[in-house]
């Protein structure tokens, strides 16, 4: 199939779609503040997503968890400010959308209205149905999230990849198809065979974007602190790092440490 690449001078849930049919892979990373908004926006990338990763990468928990709505909303203010482009995408984080539909349309509208993004993301399939109804129902176009959802990590009991048996294949392929049918703009598949995404993408017609969910789907996700290497912990086959900055930034603080230290920094010409 040719990749038609079509320049899209604002990237809009449309726009997504369109590349969905031509065949133009979706690229999307995520970021939390505004200097890396700026870099991630002016290198291309089409969607921006302030995960609630930032409550592993910002913030230094052990899960997505703990992150509130009130910290979402300042990532994802952070986040609009450095943005010309790319659709922003923010994480309704854990606890604020499960318990009712009531609550998950009152917390969405805090998030647009307070942070400016375009869309939201949720986890999880017919559990959450009635909530992502009534957010689609107010005009906030919704993203979903299936296979591996990190906000259940404490059902599932570990990361590893999810839906490998056919009970769980047939649970993620009937979720796929009800967040597609009831208005969903996209879906986000992680951690799941590449073969069953594969199917996905293939039945459905809204964009699947894959993190560790192989090249068949329409698009994928890292994280852009593990793709550039800052962070260096965590390294799950699926990620490709691009740089390893932990390293670089290590040593070059090291070598300002040493400068300070031996009186060489600041020199003649860096004073007034
Ligand atoms: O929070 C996040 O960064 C995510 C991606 C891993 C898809 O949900």
């Amino acid at each position: 199939m040719s990749v038609a690449k079509k320049d899209y001078k604002i990237v809009t849930t449309k726009s997504l779609f369109d590349m969905k049919q031509n065949g133009e892979k979706i690229s999307m990373l995520t970021a939390y503040d505004y200097t890396m908004a700026k870099i991630v926006d002016s290198a291309g990338v089409d969607v921006i997503l302030v995960g609630d990763s930032a409550s592993n990468v910002m913030a230094g928990h052990e899960t997505t968890l703990p992150i509130t709505l009130d910290q979402m909303i300042y990532h994802a203010s952070c986040v609009v400010r450095g943005v010309e482009r790319a659709l922003v995408v923010v994480d309704l984080p854990f606890g604020t959308y499960q318990s009712d539909s009531k609550k998950a349309l009152e917390s969405a509208i805090r998030v647009m209205k307070e942070s400016g993004a375009h869309a939201l993301k949720l986890e999880g399939g017919k559990e959450i149905k009635e909530g992502i109804k009534k957010i689609l129902g107010a005009g906030v176009p919704v993203m979903g999230h299936l296979g591996l959802t990190p906000q259940s990590i404490y059902k599932f009991g570990t990361y590893t990849v999810r839906a490998k048996e056919e009970a769980e294949a047939i649970k993620l392929i009937e979720d796929a198809k009800m967040l597609e049918k009831i208005g969903c703009f996209a879906i986000v598949l992680e951690k799941i065979p590449a073969k069953l995404a594969e199917q996905i993408a293939k039945e459905v017609s809204i964009p699947i974007i894959g993190i560790g969910a192989g090249g068949g789907v329409d698009g994928q996700v890292l994280v852009v602190h593990d793709m550039i290497g800052m962070t260096h912990e965590f390294s799950p086959k699926f990620l490709r790092r691009y740089m390893n900055l932990y390293e670089d930034m290590t040593n070059a603080i090291g070598q300002y440490v040493e400068d300070v230290k031996s009186k060489d920094f600041p020199n003649a010409s860096e004073q007034y």
